[in-house]
């Protein structure tokens, strides 16, 4: 078991309101699990004529080469297509797509035809520096409608977004725009968070100093402060949008059901990062149907989803669902807290917010600071709620479902990952609940937890969560290292052709999923996903440190916090100084995410007789644990 197991297995339910049930797309959960179950390709293929296709496919699911699935094979298609062209023909050209609100409080609205205008100026643009079909662009912002607006001008040409979380500092930039080799990136001046300016141009002028590659850079301005701009490879966005060039009409390109959409950046066990390669076909369905059937988004509503468009949330559930499925969404800027704590009670009642979906981590934060704040607001519009990134431990998700959902407005805790594209474990509105389990896998898929030889392991006892099945959104590889996803995903039950997720997990005596957390070397915290190797590299790569170790600590709010721990080289003394000039390395070489609560400097680091550092023994000293066998620890 993982230290940061929160959820033990309740067996208190909770079920839906006559309300709730009367507007479910899905009455009946099992009924459409059993349906899809006789026929998986049929169900996807009719989840697929929902949406538009230049051409159909000639076949629904390739299997004969697994792991490399493929899916709508021969079907031509593009997402941006779906997301907004196809709604400029229909009276949706005239809804609401996007709400925004900055953190400073100045508001945009976006109508379907607005949106489309602006993202084919964008498209032009990018055409116009040379973006063809395939070309990498990547994109480095904050929460603003640019964002949105220069990834889906991306999928319209056919260009493969990599979007870097504004979070991440200049290393880490780096790396990805190294991976990625892409020649245009796509930024602003700054971004608002907590009243501050975080200078995203400095860190971007930081990170490709330190790569080649970039050619052109296209800067938005938001906070305004003065920027370094180089001539030649600098370029205002507002400039470049008021040229005759950017014009508002632009050709959708015509793609392959599997060209590639995105790569997006994830931890895994190793230092290097992971570009997660996602395609236009299969995940266009997956991530429509997924959110109309869980969130049961209809006109009427408005959509709130409070993550970050540079993580795969934003990616699936802030930018392309919504928009396939012509959903009004709100987004805004800035910190939840701002200028007070109620800053986000005070929008859902302001704008009539009725479905929120946000992670744990800020749900314990806002949880922390009373119920006055969200009781001086009236949130009657809300219906749904919905919980994403690390387990929510069942004081959270009843002050969630209580104080904010007023006991009216179900949870749907979704499980899934950045390489699952989509939903995979979650509740629909119509089933009943139980706080901390994200329930039972979404129609079509198939999932169970197993031990190490691939059997089922009895209720309640903890086992590998393993994916049984391929699914239209599922990753592609990993993008310049087919290897490595092999390896990482499809080797352990290679036998079984199962996919290993890296969650530890447990059933229960109704088949409902509870998830543990990650039992490999990936650290949660604030729902962020980071991998010990990275921060461990961060920390090395400081001239004090020879060798380094991190581990995640359970904490209240956080879920996790990383502990470190240093080896310091010769000639060099533990001080506080020292202490906190490695907190800001890592703070400039990965970005402030990464930060240790804690440095301890050690003289040895235990380890196995082979040289791996036993993290469980490190996490055992720090809580105070018995450190449990010890037989293969180094002499
Ligand atoms: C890992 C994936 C999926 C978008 C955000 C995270 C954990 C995710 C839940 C949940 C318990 C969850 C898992 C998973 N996780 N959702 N509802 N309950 N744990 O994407 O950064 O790729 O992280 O997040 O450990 O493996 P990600």
């Amino acid at each position: 078991m993982t230290l940061e197991s929160f959820s033990p297995i309740t067996n208190e339910w909770y079920y839906p309101s006559e309300e709730v049930l009367r507007n479910a797309y899905i009455a009946d959960y099992d009924a459409v699990y059993r349906e899809a179950d006789a026929d998986i390709e049929a169900f996807w293929a009719k989840q697929a004529q929902n949406l538009d296709w230049f051409r159909t496919w000639e076949q629904v699911l390739d299997s004969s080469n697994p792991p490399f699935y493929q899916w709508f094979v021969g079907g031509k298609t593009n997402i941006a297509h779906n997301a907004l062209d196809r709604h400029i023909k229909t009276a949706r050209k005239n809804k609401l797509a996007l709400i925004w609100e900055g953190e400073p409080g100045d508001k945009q609205t976006y109508s379907y035809y607005r949106l489309w205008r602006e993202v084919n100026r964008f498209a032009n643009v990018l055409k116009s520096m040379g973006v063809k079909k395939g070309d990498r662009v990547t994109i480095y912002m904050g929460r603003i409608p640019e964002l949105l607006i220069a990834m889906v001008a991306c999928a319209k040409i056919g260009a493969v977004h990599s979007v870097i979380y504004g979070g991440f500092s200049e290393q880490a930039l780096a790396d990805r725009i190294e991976d990625a080799q892409s020649r245009v990136l796509v930024t602003c001046d700054g971004a608002w968070l907590r009243g501050n300016i975080v200078k995203l141009k400095d860190v971007v002028d930081e990170a490709v100093r330190k790569t080649p590659v970039i050619e052109s850079i296209i800067v938005v301005k938001r906070t305004g402060q003065p920027v370094n701009m180089e001539q030649g490879r600098d370029y205002w966005y507002h400039d470049l949008v008021a040229l005759p060039i950017a014009s508002p009409i632009c050709e959708t390109a015509v793609m392959d059901a599997e060209d590639p959409l995105f790569i997006l950046y994830t931890s895994g066990t190793t230092g290097k990062p992971k570009g997660i390669l996602h395609t236009h076909g299969g995940y266009q369905v997956y991530t429509s149907t997924t959110l109309s059937w869980v969130f049961d988004v209809k006109d009427e509503d408005r959509y709130w989803c409070a993550a970050d468009p540079g993580w795969i949330t934003g990616h699936s559930y802030i930018v392309y669902a919504p928009l396939i499925i012509g959903a009004t969404s709100f987004m805004y800027e800035g910190a939840p807290n701002h200028p007070y704590p109620n800053r986000w009670w005070r929008l859902i009642e302001e704008y009539g917010i009725t479905i929120l979906y946000t992670a744990p981590t800020a749900i314990r934060g806002l949880m922390r600071f009373g119920d006055a704040w969200p009781n001086r607001h009236d949130l009657s519009s809300l219906r749904l709620l919905g919980s994403v990134g690390e387990p929510i431990n069942p004081e959270a998700w009843k002050w969630f479902y209580n104080v904010i959902g007023k006991g009216r407005c179900p949870i749907m805790d979704t499980w899934w990952q950045t390489e699952t594209g989509g939903f995979m474990i979650t509740p629909l509105p119509s089933v009943g609940l139980k706080p901390g389990s994200a329930t039972r896998p979404f129609p079509g898929i198939k999932v169970d937890v197993v031990d190490e030889a691939g059997d089922p392991v009895p209720p309640g006892t903890d086992g590998n969560l393993v994916i049984q099945r391929p699914w239209p959104a599922m990753l592609r590889t990993i993008y310049g290292d087919p290897d490595r996803f092999v390896k990482q995903y499809w080797s352990a039950y290679a036998k079984q052709g199962w996919y290993l997720t890296g969650d530890t997990a447990r059933k229960d005596e109704d088949g409902y999923i509870w998830i543990i957390g990650r039992n490999d070397d990936v650290i949660k915290v604030s729902g962020y996903r980071l991998g010990t190797a990275e921060i461990e590299s961060g920390l090395v790569s400081h001239p004090a440190v020879a060798e380094a170790a991190a581990i995640g600590i359970p904490d209240e709010v956080r879920g996790s916090v990383i502990y470190a721990y240093c080896i310091l080289r010769a000639g060099h003394q533990p001080s506080e100084e020292l202490r906190d000039a490695l907190k800001e390395h890592v703070r400039h070489e990965i970005g402030p995410i990464a930060v240790p609560a804690k440095i301890e400097f050690v003289d040895v680091l235990p380890k196995t007789r082979s040289g791996k550092i036993m993290r469980r023994v490190l996490r055992a000293r720090a809580m105070g644990q018995p450190e449990g066998d010890l037989s293969t620890l180094e002499g």
